[in-house]
């Protein structure tokens, strides 16, 4: 018996040790890094790639990476990334070869938006965004912008501050977050007079089901529509202040969604941020976005209108 103890003392001992030397490799190895292997790619530079790339951009990027007094994509510290992952900041993303990306490669470029995955190889943790499913024709339009020298990303020597990553974000880049495959075929873009492709095309690659689904970790970004609650809201990005703030319900549902607004109240909703009687319908993450068409949103709306109901009431968070 005394013996029996003994052992199971042993095995238990090592077990604990086990975890430790673990878990000290982990913090110490940080972020992992994988094999970087580049596709043929240029930029095509043409003025309507570029505009709407700058579109593009304006929704996708501006909002982690543009400094407002500048009026440049050059990095900040993310105040709405939870304490948890550790501090972060984004990086300088303008033309100049030695401080924003200029000294990148198109190519560089893309296989990052792709897969994640940073020219030096190194992992961007899920708090830098990744277009997997986005069609070539797009990513082609945001790299064409950054390129562009337009003034949202006109080279500037702000240098980068390195974002620190917690142990918990170093541990989930390891088991949980993996780069995305480097697309094998091509993406083309959804025919725009299908009004449901071009919507179900707009709601997963302007990330609208990531923040309107039940929460970031199980979202399914290569499948978005296998994202657990799918459009059924309740998940909980910080605004600016870092407080959580729940996100509406968009699925069909009569009661607790979108099910009784018309195709005008939602377009007036995401493009200008009111609703009813000029009350606001939208907070910090998520701004009016008045560069999208009428056509474009409204495409979004009546592609919201065929996916499954769910109920699952929020309660909204405005003005906290
Ligand atoms: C949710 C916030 C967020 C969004 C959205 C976002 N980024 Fe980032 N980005 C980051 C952070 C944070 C880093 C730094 C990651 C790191 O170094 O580990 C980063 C890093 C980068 C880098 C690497 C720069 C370098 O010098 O290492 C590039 C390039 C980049 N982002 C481009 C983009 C583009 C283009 C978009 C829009 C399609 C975008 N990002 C959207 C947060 C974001
Ligand atoms: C970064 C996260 C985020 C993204 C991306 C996002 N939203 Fe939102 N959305 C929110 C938040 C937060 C609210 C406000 C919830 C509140 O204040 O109660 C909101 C509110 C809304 C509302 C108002 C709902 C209501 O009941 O008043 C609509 C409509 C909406 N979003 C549609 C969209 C569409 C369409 C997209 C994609 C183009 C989108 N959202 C992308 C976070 C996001």
């Amino acid at each position: 018996m005394k013996k029996a103890l003994k052992i199971a003392g042993y095995i238990l001992l090592a077990l604990l040790l086990l975890i430790v030397v673990g878990a000290l490799y982990i913090n110490i190895s940080g972020i992992p890094k994988y094999p970087v292997n580049l596709p043929e790619f240029r930029a095509s530079m043409t003025p309507d790639a570029i505009d709407r790339g700058e579109k593009l951009a304006s929704l996708l990027c501006a909002g982690c990476h543009l400094d407002h007094k500048s009026g440049r994509l050059i990095g900040k510290h993310m105040v709405d990334v939870p304490a948890e992952f550790g501090t972060i900041y984004s990086k300088n993303i303008t033309a100049d070869p030695e401080f924003g990306i200029g000294g990148w490669t198109d190519a560089e470029i893309l296989y990052l938006l792709r897969t994640g995955i940073k020219r030096d190889g190194y992992y961007a943790p899920p708090y830098m965004a990744k277009l997997p499913k986005m069609a070539d024709q797009d990513i082609d339009a945001i790299i064409s912008f950054l390129r562009s020298g337009r003034p949202m990303v006109k080279a500037d020597k702000t240098p980068d501050q390195e974002p620190i990553p917690s142990f918990l974000s170093k541990l989930l880049c390891r088991v949980v977050f993996k780069p995305f495959p480097m697309p094998t075929e091509a993406i083309p873009m959804p025919d725009s007079l299908d009004v449901l492709a071009l919507g179900q095309y707009l709601a997963h690659n302007l990330d609208c089901y990531s923040c309107h689904s039940a929460d970031f970790k199980t979202n399914d970004y290569l499948n978005p529509e296998k994202s657990a609650g799918y459009f059924g809201g309740g998940n909980k990005p910080l605004n600016e202040k870092g407080r959580e703030v729940l996100t509406a319900n968009l699925t069909p549902d009569p009661e607790t969604g979108i099910g009784n607004w018309t195709e005008e109240q939602f377009i007036r909703a995401v493009k200008y941020g009111i609703k009813g009687n000029n009350e606001p319908a939208l907070q910090y993450p998520m701004l009016p976005h008045t560069q999208l068409s009428d056509h474009e949103v409204g495409a979004i709306y009546q592609y919201l209108r065929t996916i499954p109901p769910i109920k699952n009431k929020v309660e909204r968070s405005l003005n906290l």
